[in-house]
């Protein structure tokens, strides 16, 4: 059945686990999360960009998350709108049939320029007092995800902020996300903590100077009720990269959030952890794989099946490594 995100969250708080949120766009990325789920009894989030909506088409992506609930009948799932950029968006993801919003107000609706906090504050408000009249979670953001090596906006698929950017735009605050929670009444709170979107976060294993696990610490300290989401936080696992090399694919040098900080976060509060890049990555090096092994085929069924299946991998990897396993 369809659930509240709310509900979800409130759950995973209760019993101190996290809840993978992964992006969809397609079908074999549905099938993927939604098998992985039910061989764990795990809870689903699935979550769809203005991308995903604009890639798929708004019917065929509503449809896809539908054809889920109906396959899957014993798996609560949560159909969340990623990274709406304006109130208008996240209105029309709830009239889409959408039970969680995502408004990102950390950026001005350009998704390039720094948006004022008042700005921030007053747009999730917005989007808050409509959403919770009829049911619906909103997920609001604070802080700019981007780089504390290069101290660059997070541009790499489009979605950050131009220019130089400041520690104080790239740390969450902890005393102004507790304003901020007060002011917008939002479920979730999306947090930067130095990670950002894509493949490319960090240019070494990240270590406590270039990825803030303690700034989760200290935020979750000061306000322990709220439920803190992780964007960006694929963690580039380097035997894909080898596969995707292996195989034709051009990977540059890169690495991601170490599971295990991750689950660090998890212990402070962290409840919903986005994950885009590993399934897109996972899928890249198993088609680069079988197209070079095969290269007599050409039915997309022989090739899709190995690349949802490599998904699939990642998120029976995810639900157990956040404690989700069982808690459907
Ligand atoms: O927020 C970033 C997600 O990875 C979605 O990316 O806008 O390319 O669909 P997208
Ligand atoms: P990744 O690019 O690290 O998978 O992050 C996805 C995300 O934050 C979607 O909102
Ligand atoms: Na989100
Ligand atoms: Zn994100």
């Amino acid at each position: 059945p369809f659930v509240s995100m709310r509900q979800l969250l409130d759950h995973a708080a209760e019993n101190n686990y996290g809840l993978p949120a992964f992006n969809v766009n397609n079908m074999e990325q549905v099938w993927a999360i939604m098998e992985a789920a039910s061989e764990l009894d795990a809870p689903v989030i699935m979550q769809a960009s203005a991308g995903a909506r604009k890639y798929a088409g708004e019917p065929f992506l509503r449809h896809q998350i539908l054809a889920a609930l109906e396959a899957y009948p014993n798996i609560p799932i949560v159909m969340h709108q990623d990274h709406g950029q304006s109130p208008a968006v996240c209105l029309a993801a709830i009239r889409s049939g959408f039970t969680s919003v995502m408004m990102d107000g950390s950026l001005m609706e350009d998704g390039k320029s720094v948006s004022s906090y008042e700005y921030n504050v007053d747009t999730s408000r917005k989007v808050v007092d409509i959403a919770h009249a009829i049911g619906v979670t909103v997920e609001a953001e604070l802080g700019c995800l981007g780089s504390l090596e290069t101290m660059k906006g997070d541009k790499e698929d489009g979605h950050g902020a131009e220019g130089t950017m400041t520690k104080e735009m790239l740390l969450t605050d902890p005393e102004q996300a507790a304003d901020f929670v007060k002011k917008t009444q939002c479920d979730a709170l999306a947090i930067a903590i130095g990670t950002s979107h894509g493949a490319y976060k960090f240019t070494k294993k990240p270590t406590g100077d270039i990825l803030a696990i303690s700034r989760i610490k200290e935020i979750h300290a000061r306000i322990p009720n709220t439920h803190l989401v992780m964007h960006g936080s694929s963690s580039v696992p380097q035997e894909l990269l080898a596969e995707i090399r292996q195989f034709g694919g051009d990977m540059k040098e890169t690495y991601g959030v170490p599971v295990e900080e991750i689950q660090e976060g998890i212990k402070h509060g962290v409840r919903k952890i986005n994950i885009d890049t590993d399934i897109r990555l996972a899928m890249t090096g198993a088609i680069r794989r079988y197209f070079v092994e095969n290269p007599s085929k050409f039915d997309p069924r022989d090739y899709l099946k190995p690349a949802r299946e490599a998904a699939k991998k990642i998120c029976l990897a995810r639900y157990q490594q956040f404690g989700c396993a069982g808690q459907a």
